[in-house]
């Protein structure tokens, strides 16, 4: 049934989360087992009061995390997907993830919803710099300011860039795929419904059930990397 839809479908929109980097090795947040968030608290690393009130924690909470992401990389699911783009078979993908995973892979229309640890920014003038000034503890901006990852933070608006992008794609779906999302953050989770509304198809590829799932036209509890395998094979 994936692959009749994702065949025929005219403008897919693909939505992802953490799940799609946890088989390139990268924790998630939320899996029962070894979610990121079942050992840190975020509100207290991963926001803009830790940024301000706990630099030191927030510091080598960042650093570990770009560390982490240095040593890994996309995985063929990752590859499928932009192949998929370059065969009109995608349209576009909406990520919550911080890794620069699908860019590195090839894909090229990514809205980057929640920012990305590719790269780090004065907090005060904006200038952006590589993130070796982060890793260096060279992270006092010229102006004053304080060079941080380019992720939001919570307590941060989304960038406007990127939201704008998921609107208008979402509005033209005919087919939108979720991929590792536990869809428990907005606005990220509320791009499948609003897709629906507009007459889209919704398919939800995630390992645990979502609240999401009743609305959702197919569910499939698997791995993401296996499906899409799967999916590449079915076209072959
Ligand atoms: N295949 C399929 N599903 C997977 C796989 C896999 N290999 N690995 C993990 N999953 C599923 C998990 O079961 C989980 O339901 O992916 C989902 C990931 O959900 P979360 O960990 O909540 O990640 P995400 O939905 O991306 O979180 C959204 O929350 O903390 C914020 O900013 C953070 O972007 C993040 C946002």
């Amino acid at each position: 049934m994936l692959a009749k839809w994702f065949y025929e479908a005219k403008h897919t929109v693909v939505l992802t989360g953490a799940g799609m980097s946890t088989e390139s090795g990268l924790a998630d947040f939320r899996s029962a087992l070894d979610g990121m968030w079942n050992e840190y608290d975020p509100l207290l690393f991963a926001s803009r009061d830790a940024m301000t009130y706990e630099r030191e924690l927030f510091v080598r909470f960042y650093k570990n995390r770009i560390e982490k992401l240095q040593s890994a990389m996309p995985h063929e699911g990752y590859y499928y997907l932009s192949e998929w783009e370059k065969s009109g078979h995608i349209s576009s993908i909406l990520t919550q993830n911080i890794d620069g995973f699908h860019k590195k892979a090839g894909s090229k229309n990514v809205a980057e919803m929640h920012g990305t640890l590719c790269e780090v920014y004065c907090d005060d003038c904006g200038e952006a710099f590589e993130n070796a000034h982060f890793l260096n503890d060279d992270n006092i901006c010229d102006c004053g300011g304080f060079k941080r990852p380019g992720v939001v933070l919570f307590g941060e608006p989304l960038p406007m860039s990127a939201i704008h992008l998921a609107k208008q794609e979402t509005r033209k779906a005919d087919l939108f795929i979720v991929l590792g999302s536990s869809l428990s953050v907005s606005p990220a989770n509320l791009f499948p419904v609003e897709a629906k509304r507009h007459g889209a198809r919704v398919i939800i590829v995630n390992d645990e059930e979502t609240k999401y799932d009743t609305m959702a036209d197919l569910v499939i509890n698997r791995k993401i990397k296996d499906v899409l395998t799967e999916l590449a094979e079915e076209k072959g």
